[in-house]
C-alpha cells in the first residue's frame, strides 16, 4: 500500500515538474491573446497583457510570477491598447508584433537580420528572446528584451553601450505608477571619456553616480557593495556596461521610480514582499556641479563649496553670496614645472572629458599630464591593490566632492608659487562664516528652485543682511510690571491665549495701541536676574522672518515675562485640526508653511550665533501672521531653562509626547536631530490634518507615524492627504513632503537629515533616499522603559508641553 502511495506521489510530482519546465516558446502558429500568458523556463516570469493600477489601458509586459504587480518590462509603453482584444504574434522572420482588435500594429520589434524559422522564448532569467528555432546560442539571438530595458534592471541585464552596434541600454522611469510611458528620468552610462553612470532629468544631469573604481561607483548606489552585492563593470573595445547582482538568497532588482530614485530591492520569499536595500544618502554635494567648475563640495563644511588650491572664484561677488555656479579659475598660467596637489578621499571629477589607460602606472600618468597644458588632474583608474591604471582630465574639473565614504586620491595641477600660498593658508574667520552660511542656505535654495523663486528670495536676502548689521546696536526695551498688567487687563483670564510649556500667554494692547503677546514664565528656571537678562538679550538677537519677534521683557521680583509681537492668526493647530478653518490652508499655503518652519529651524540650528535646539517643535508653537507666514515661537526658552549644550545628555526633558524623538524621550539624549524628528511629525500632521498623538488607526495600534509608514511601504503614501485638501494639489509636491517627513522621523538620529539638508530636499526635485522605519510608530505613547528604571516623571496634559525632571 505504502509503495503505491509513493509511486502515486512521484507521478504527481513528475507531472507538475514537466508541466512547469515546458520550454516557454512561441512560434508563428502560436499567438498570445489577452488573458493568455507565456510562462518562462523555471516559471519565475510571465509574459502577458496587463493594466497598471487605476488604468484600463492594456500593455504587453513581463512580470514576476510571485508578484504579478511587479512589472519590469513593457513592450508598448508609449502606445496602450484601449481594450482586452490585443494579440501578440511572431512572424517567421522573427518580428514580434502586437495587433489591436482592428489589426492595427500597436508595437513591433525590429531586427537587424531575419530568421528563416523564428521562435520567441521566455528564458529563466526573464529575458524574452527571438532566435532561429534550431539555434539557442545566446550570441545568435536576433532580438532580446534585455537590450531594451524599461524602468527595471534585473541580474544579467547590461546597463551600458555596445560600441559595435551603438546600441545603448538604459533605464527610463515610468511617467507615473499608472502610466508606463517614458517619464522624465533616465539612468544611463555616459560613454564619453571614461564611462560613468548618471541620473538625468530630461537631458540634464542631476546626479553623477560616477565611474567604477574597481570596487564600486563613486556615489555608492548601495552602501556596502562588497558584502552583499556582485556588482561589476565591464569595459573593453566592444562594450562597456554595468551589471548587478546580489549575494543574498532573494531575487534582486534595481528600479528607477517615476520620481527618479534608483531603488534596489530584494524579493523576500518569506514575507512575499520586496525588501528595500538602502541607498546612500544623496546629500547636497550629490547635486551635479553644485560648486561650479574647479571647486569642490564638502558636505560638512560651511560654506560647502571651496575653490581647489591655486584657483579663485570667477566672480567673487556671486561667490560671496553663495552663488557658486560660476566656479573658479586658475590664478597662475600653466607651465611644465607645475606640481600636483594631493586631495585624499575624493569623488573624482566628471570624466566626460578624460583619457585613460588601464596599463599605465601613476608615475607615468603624472608625466603624461605634465606634458600637456590642458591636462588639469590625474588619478588611479582602479583602487584595488594599492591602485593601478591612469585617468587624466582635460580642461575644467567639474562636480568634484569630498567623499563621505572611501573616496580616492586626486592629484590636481598647481603652480609652484601657488603651492607656497597653500602652506600659509589663512585661518577662517568664524563670525564672517556664520553670515556666509546664513546666506548660502538661502541662495542654494534659490538656485535649486530657480523658476519659482527670484523676487521674494532676493528681498529676503536683503532684509536678512540688514538685520545682521542692526543687531549689534539693538537695545531691548524693559517694560515695567504696571504697563504689562494694564495692557493685559491685569492678566485676566479673558485675555489668556493659551498655556505654553513655560507658562501662560496673554494678549495685551499697549497704550499706543500696539498689540502684544505676553508670556508669563513659570518660576522654576532657577536663574538669577542678571543671568536671565543676559539670556533674553541674547535671544532677542535671533531675528529671522520665521521666528516670532521678541519686543521686550519685564522683570519684577521673581516675575519674569517676555513680550512678543502679537500674531492675529494664532497658531497652526487652530487651523489644521479644525474642521472649518483647515479649508483656509490649501496645499500651496501648507507647502509655504512647511518651508518657512524648516528655514526657521536652519537658522536656529546653524545660522544664528547661539545654535539653539528648540526641543518643543509642534503645531501649537507655530504661529501665523496676517499673511499666514509661519513663525516659530518659544525658541530659546529651553535654553533659558536648561543647558545650552548642542548635543548632550540632559537630565531635564522638555517636550511634548507625540513630537519627541525616541532617544530624547527615553534617554534624554538631545541633539539637533531631536528637532528634526519633531519637524517630521509636524509635517505629517500638516499633510494629513491629523494629530500624531490622538490619531488612532481603526485596525492596528498605530499612531500617525506608523500609519504613514505603512501607507508608504504599501506604495500608497498619498492616502495620507487631508480630505479637506482635495483642491488643485500638486501630487509630486505632497509626495515629496511625505517622503522628507518620513526621513526626518527615522528611528536613528544619524539617519535623519539635518535641517539644512531638509530645506534643500524640499526645494529640489532630486532623488531622495529611502526612509527606514520611524521611531515611536506604535500606540499613543512612547514605549516605557523598564518601569523600575523609569526616572522620568510625566505631567501630560494633552497638548501641553511637559517638563520632566529626573530625580537625582
Ligand atoms: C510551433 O510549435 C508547436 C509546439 O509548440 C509545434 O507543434 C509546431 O509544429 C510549431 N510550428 C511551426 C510552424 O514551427
Ligand atoms: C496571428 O497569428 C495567428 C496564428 O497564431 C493567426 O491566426 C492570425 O491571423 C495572426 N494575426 C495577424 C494579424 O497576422
Ligand atoms: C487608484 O485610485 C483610487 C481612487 O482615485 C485611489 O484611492 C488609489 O490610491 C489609486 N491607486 C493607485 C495605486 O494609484
Ligand atoms: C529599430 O527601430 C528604431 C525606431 O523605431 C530605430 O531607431 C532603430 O535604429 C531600429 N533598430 C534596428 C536594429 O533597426
Ligand atoms: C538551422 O536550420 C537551417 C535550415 O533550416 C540550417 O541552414 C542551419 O544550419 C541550422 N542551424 C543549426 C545551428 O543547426
Ligand atoms: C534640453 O532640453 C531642452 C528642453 O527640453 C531643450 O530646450 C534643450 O535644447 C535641450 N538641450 C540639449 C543639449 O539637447
Ligand atoms: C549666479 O552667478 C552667475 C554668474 O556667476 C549668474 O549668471 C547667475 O545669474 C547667478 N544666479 C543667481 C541666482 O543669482
Ligand atoms: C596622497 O595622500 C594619500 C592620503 O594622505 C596618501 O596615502 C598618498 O600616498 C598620497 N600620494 C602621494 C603621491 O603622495
Ligand atoms: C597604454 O599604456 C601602455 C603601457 O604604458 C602602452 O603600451 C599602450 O600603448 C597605451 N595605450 C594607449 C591607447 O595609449
Ligand atoms: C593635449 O590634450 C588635448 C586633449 O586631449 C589635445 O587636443 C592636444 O592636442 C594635446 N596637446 C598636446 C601638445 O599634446
Amino acid at each position: 500500500m505504502g509503495r503505491f502511495l509513493v509511486i502515486f506521489v512521484c507521478c504527481f510530482l513528475f507531472f507538475i515538474l514537466t508541466n512547469s519546465t515546458t520550454p516557454a516558446i512561441m512560434n508563428r502558429s502560436h499567438s498570445i491573446r489577452d488573458g493568455e500568458t507565456l510562462l518562462s523556463d523555471g516559471g519565475s516570469f510571465e509574459l502577458g497583457f496587463f493594466s497598471p493600477a487605476n488604468s484600463t489601458n492594456r500593455y504587453l509586459g513581463l512580470w514576476f510570477t510571485k508578484s504579478p504587480q511587479t512589472v519590469f518590462w513593457v513592450a508598448n509603453r508609449e502606445n496602450p491598447l484601449p481594450n482586452s482584444l490585443g494579440v501578440l504574434n511572431i512572424t517567421s522572420e522573427g518580428i514580434l508584433i502586437i495587433y489591436s482588435s482592428t489589426n492595427d500594429i500597436v508595437w513591433s520589434s525590429n531586427l537587424s537580420r531575419t530568421a528563416e524559422n523564428a521562435v520567441a522564448e521566455l528564458l529563466e532569467s526573464g529575458n524574452l528572446v527571438v532566435r532561429e528555432e534550431n539555434d539557442s546560442k545566446p550570441a545568435n539571438f536576433l532580438w532580446q528584451s534585455f537590450d531594451y530595458p524599461s524602468d527595471t534592471l534585473l541580474p544579467g541585464m547590461k546597463l551600458g553601450i555596445n560600441f559595435v552596434t551603438r546600441l545603448e541600454s538604459f533605464l527610463s522611469s515610468w511617467k507615473s505608477s499608472e502610466d508606463p510611458a517614458r517619464g522624465e528620468f533616465s539612468f544611463l552610462l555616459d560613454p564619453n571619456g571614461y564611462p560613468q553612470l548618471v541620473l538625468k532629468k530630461g537631458n540634464k544631469t542631476q546626479v553623477r553616480i560616477g565611474s567604477w573604481n574597481g570596487l564600486r561607483f563613486a556615489a555608492e548606489i548601495i552602501p556596502k557593495p562588497d558584502s552583499i552585492s556582485t556588482d561589476d563593470f565591464v569595459l573593453n573595445e566592444k562594450e562597456g556596461y554595468f551589471v548587478f547582482g546580489s549575494k543574498s538568497l532573494g531575487f534582486p532588482r534595481l528600479k528607477l521610480t517615476p520620481w527618479g530614485i534608483p531603488q534596489r530591492s530584494i524579493w523576500n520569499d518569506r514575507t512575499h514582499k520586496w525588501d528595500f536595500v538602502e541607498i546612500a544618502q544623496l546629500d547636497i554635494c550629490a547635486q551635479y556641479s553644485i560648486c561650479g567648475p574647479n571647486a569642490f563640495c564638502q558636505f560638512n563644511d560651511s560654506p560647502i563649496c571651496a575653490c581647489l588650491d591655486g584657483f579663485m572664484p570667477k566672480s567673487p561677488r556671486d561667490w560671496k553670496l553663495s552663488n557658486w555656479s560660476g566656479g573658479c579659475a586658475r590664478r597662475t598660467p600653466c607651465s611644465d614645472k607645475d606640481r600636483f596637489q594631493n586631495y585624499s578621499r575624493m569623488k573624482l571629477p566628471d570624466t566626460s572629458s578624460s583619457w585613460y589607460n588601464k596599463s599605465t602606472g601613476l608615475g607615468e600618468c603624472k608625466g603624461i599630464c605634465l606634458k600637456n597644458c590642458s591636462c588639469t588632474a590625474y588619478a588611479n583608474l582602479d583602487v584595488r591593490g594599492g591602485g593601478s591604471g591612469c585617468l587624466i582630465w582635460f580642461g575644467d574639473l567639474i562636480d568634484t566632492s569630498r567623499s563621505k565614504g572611501d573616496g580616492q586620491d586626486l592629484y590636481v595641477r598647481i603652480a609652484v608659487s601657488e603651492l607656497e600660498n597653500v602652506e600659509k593658508k589663512r585661518p577662517v574667520d568664524k563670525k564672517k562664516q556664520a553670515v556666509i552660511i546664513a546666506s548660502s542656505v538661502i541662495s542654494v535654495l534659490g538656485l535649486l528652485i530657480l523658476g519659482v523663486v527670484s523676487y521674494t528670495r532676493k528681498t529676503y536676502l536683503r532684509k536678512n543682511d540688514n538685520s545682521e548689521e542692526r543687531k549689534e546696536d539693538m537695545e531691548l526695551p524693559i517694560y515695567d510690571l504696571n504697563t504689562i498688567a494694564r495692557a493685559t487687563n491685569n492678566f485676566s483670564s479673558m485675555n489668556k491665549l493659551g498655556e505654553g510649556g513655560f507658562g501662560p500667554v496673554f494678549k495685551g494692547a499697549l497704550v499706543n495701541g500696539q498689540e502684544i503677546a505676553v508670556k508669563r514664565l513659570s518660576k522654576s528656571s532657577g536663574q538669577g536676574m542678571d543671568q536671565f537678562k543676559n539670556e533674553v538679550v541674547l535671544i532677542a538677537k535671533l531675528q529671522h522672518r520665521n521666528l516670532v519677534k521678541l519686543l521686550g521683557f519685564c522683570i519684577h521680583k521673581d516675575e519674569k515675562m517676555l513680550i512678543y509681537e502679537y500674531m492675529p492668526n494664532k497658531s497652526l493647530d487652530s487651523f489644521i485640526f479644525d474642521l472649518t478653518r483647515r479649508k483656509l490652508l490649501n496645499w500651496t499655503r501648507r507647502v509655504h508653511i512647511v518651508g518657512g518652519i524648516a528655514r526657521g529651524l536652519v537658522y536656529l540650528h546653524q545660522d544664528s550665533r547661539l545654535r539653539i535646539i528648540h526641543r518643543d517643535i509642534k503645531a501649537s508653537n507655530i504661529l501665523l501672521d496676517n499673511e499666514l507666514n509661519p513663525k516659530i515661537s518659544d525658541f530659546g526658552l529651553a535654553r533659558m531653562f536648561g543647558g545650552d549644550q548642542v548635543e548632550a545628555n540632559t537630565n531635564r526633558v522638555v517636550g511634548t509626547y507625540g513630537y519627541m524623538s525616541p532617544e530624547y524621550a527615553l534617554d534624554g539624549h538631545l541633539s539637533v536631530k531631536s528637532d528634526v524628528f519633531s519637524f517630521g511629525v509636524l509635517v505629517l500632521e500638516i499633510v494629513s490634518g491629523k494629530k500624531n498623538r490622538g490619531f488612532c488607526h481603526p485596525d492596528q495600534n498605530l499612531n500617525l507615524l506608523g500609519h504613514a509608514w505603512i501607507l508608504w511601504t504599501k506604495g500608497t503614501p498619498l492616502d495620507l492627504i487631508d480630505e479637506g485638501l482635495s483642491d488643485s494639489r500638486n501630487l509630486a509636491e505632497v509626495l515629496r513632503c511625505i517622503h522628507v517627513a518620513l526621513l526626518c522621523v527615522q528611528q536613528r538620529p544619524e539617519d535623519r537629515p539635518t535641517m539644512s539638508t531638509v530645506v534643500v530636499m524640499l526645494g529640489s526635485e532630486n532623488p531622495l533616499p529611502q526612509p527606514k522605519q520611524p521611531g515611536f510608530f506604535m500606540g499613543q505613547n512612547p514605549p516605557e522603559k523598564d518601569s523600575s528604571s523609569n526616572k522620568h516623571e510625566a505631567h501630560s496634559l494633552n497638548e501641553v508641553s511637559l517638563t520632566l525632571l529626573e530625580a537625582r
